[in-house]
């Protein structure tokens, strides 16, 4: 069913062809890969598609991730910027150990925000993208809502139907703002630790992470809108990003937490897998080789923003440990770097800087996978239905790997604790119920009513037709806290009762108080 639609979806694209602008800042391969696979989606359908990529790190401009689009823009960061901005890579490695809670979030995530900021400004100060951009008469402009510059820049540039991308399943700070409930009491924050069913401590939990990282974000939203206001006459974010066409999030109905959503909010979650791509790959000899060498297979792989080679050692040596205690498994581990003098000896670990990812988990000779948990991986995972131990770091990897756990298929383990990782790895490798339930998952997923990429390029055409709608924006937005929650309601309602009940109170109080009087002028 996955395929067919892709199919009739490539034949039925026969709209006239829209000039799409993709606006994605170069930070980090998750979102850029993310924004990519939406440009290349509509590249492929026909329409007319700029990929706008301001250079925010630099190390990851050789990795736009877009494969058939070919107008991409990448904003260089001037001098100004290169002389203000912190080296993004040294502060990577703190994330092994450090455990974000609300009242450090700010600290934690201002690598990111510090250098958005500066690409930001970077990128208003850049005239020639402006003129080049605004001649180019845009239909549409897809931004991710993690930032607001591009949002204003679109306005700037005459863009009035824009679409929010978020690469995350969503982003707390945008729910409020577009009028989405976000129902914490049993729907667990962008950054939360828990799952749905929380105790109250847990809860209190779950609502300040909500609002640390909801703070974080305005933050960086309220100074890229003054600096886009310095350049252009533009309205505040809040307006702009109610006023968006639609909201695009990278989530899977039946994967994720069960969440109530706005009727512009569009669930595309599955977008970057490519079932008949990763079905077309072939394993080279090398690899084909190392799948043989034992009867099991683990794939350990941390991703690339955070790097396993600065892995605290203790931790490293708790998964050695655990592979050692499994002879017949062999252990593909993604390790950045060639000084691997701490694992000698251990003869079951495949060390490479580089995995074939997806061919190696739709392989039948891989037996189980190790991962932080990002969204792509988990994701890849899910569709691809291997058991896996999930050993989340940060940002949205808990609750990733929380959403998987919830379909059986996978143990969520805490890295702190990955000196005792032993019995979890055994686990997973050896309890064939985690197979079953993974299996059981991909094919769901492989056979859902909808397509992502059908999604996309339908809302996509419908809005450059005739958004934005702004008759779809919930009026729930301008209420107050009571008005929202039906207080007055429940005061006009029930007052009368109360009033009632404490008349009747007064009236019986009075009665006895006027017994006891008649009784006491009786004795005298
Ligand atoms: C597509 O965009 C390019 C670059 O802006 C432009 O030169 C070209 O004319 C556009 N094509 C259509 C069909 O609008
Ligand atoms: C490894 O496999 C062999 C042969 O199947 C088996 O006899 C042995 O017990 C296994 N070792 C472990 C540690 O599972």
């Amino acid at each position: 069913m996955f395929r067919n639609f892709v199919l009739i979806f490539l034949v039925s694209s026969t709209v006239n062809s829209l000039n799409i602008l993709v606006y994605s800042p170069i930070f980090a391969a998750s979102h850029t890969n993310f924004m990519a696979r939406l440009a290349d989606t509509l590249t492929e359908a026909g329409h007319n598609v700029t990929f706008l990529a301001p250079v925010m790190d630099e190390r990851r401009k050789s990795q736009l991730g877009v494969k058939i689009t070919k107008d991409v823009v990448l904003v260089e960061q001037d001098e100004e910027m290169k002389h203000h901005l912190s080296p993004v890579d040294d502060d990577m490695a703190l994330y092994w150990k450090t455990e974000v809670t609300p009242w450090n979030m700010n600290t934690i995530f201002s690598v990111f925000t510090d250098s958005m900021r500066q690409g930001c400004a970077n990128f208003l100060r850049n005239k020639d993208v402006y003129d080049s951009m605004k001649s180019r008469n845009f239909d549409v402009g897809i931004y991710e809502p993690l930032s607001v510059c591009g949002l204003g820049f679109m306005y700037a540039i005459g863009i009035r139907r824009t679409i929010s991308a978020s690469s995350c399943v969503f982003y707390d700070s945008v729910l409020n703002v577009v009028g989405e409930p976000l129902e914490l009491s049993h729907v667990p924050a962008q950054t939360s630790k828990f799952g749905e069913d929380m105790s109250l401590s847990e809860r209190v939990h779950n609502y300040q992470m909500s609002k640390a990282l909801e703070g974080v974000n305005f933050k960086g939203f309220e100074v890229e809108t003054k600096l886009y206001q310095e350049h252009f006459d533009v309205p505040d974010w809040r307006e702009l990003m109610l006023d968006s066409s639609f909201h695009f999030v990278n989530a899977i109905p039946y994967l994720d937490f069960p969440r109530t959503v706005t009727q512009k909010t569009i669930s595309i979650g599955g977008i970057s897998i490519d079932m008949e791509f990763i079905e077309s790959q072939k394993l080279s000899k090398e690899w084909s080789d190392v799948l043989d060498t034992r009867k099991h297979n683990m794939l350990i792989s941390f991703g690339s923003l955070v790097r396993s080679q600065d892995m605290p050692i203790e931790w490293r040596r708790g998964l050695l440990e655990a592979i050692r205690s499994e002879p017949n498994v062999t252990f593909i581990w993604k390790y950045e770097s060639d000084d691997v003098s701490w694992a000698k000896g251990v003869s079951n670990i495949h060390f490479s800087k580089w995995v074939p990812q997806t061919a190696l988990l739709n392989h039948p000779r891989l037996s189980a996978f190790l991962t932080h948990g990002g969204l792509g991986s988990t994701t890849e995972l899910a569709f691809l239905g291997k058991p896996a131990l999930m050993v989340p770091i940060f940002a949205d990897q808990e609750r990733n790997a929380n959403m998987l756990a919830r379909h059986g298929g996978v143990r969520v383990f805490q890295k702190n604790n990955l000196e005792n990782v032993k019995t979890a790895i055994h686990d997973v490798l050896f309890n064939k119920d985690y197979l079953k339930h993974a299996k059981k998952l991909a094919e769901l997923l492989n056979n859902q009513p909808t397509h992502p990429k059908n999604q996309v390029v339908n809302h996509l055409e419908f809005a450059g037709k005739f958004g934005p709608f702004p008759e779809m924006n919930s009026r729930g937005i301008d209420l107050g806290f009571i008005q929202k929650n039906l207080i007055d309601v429940y005061f006009v309602l029930y007052a009368p009762y109360f009033v009632g009940y404490f008349a009747v109170f007064l009236v019986v109080l009075w009665f006895v108080r006027a017994k006891e009087v008649f009784r006491k002028v009786k004795d005298l």
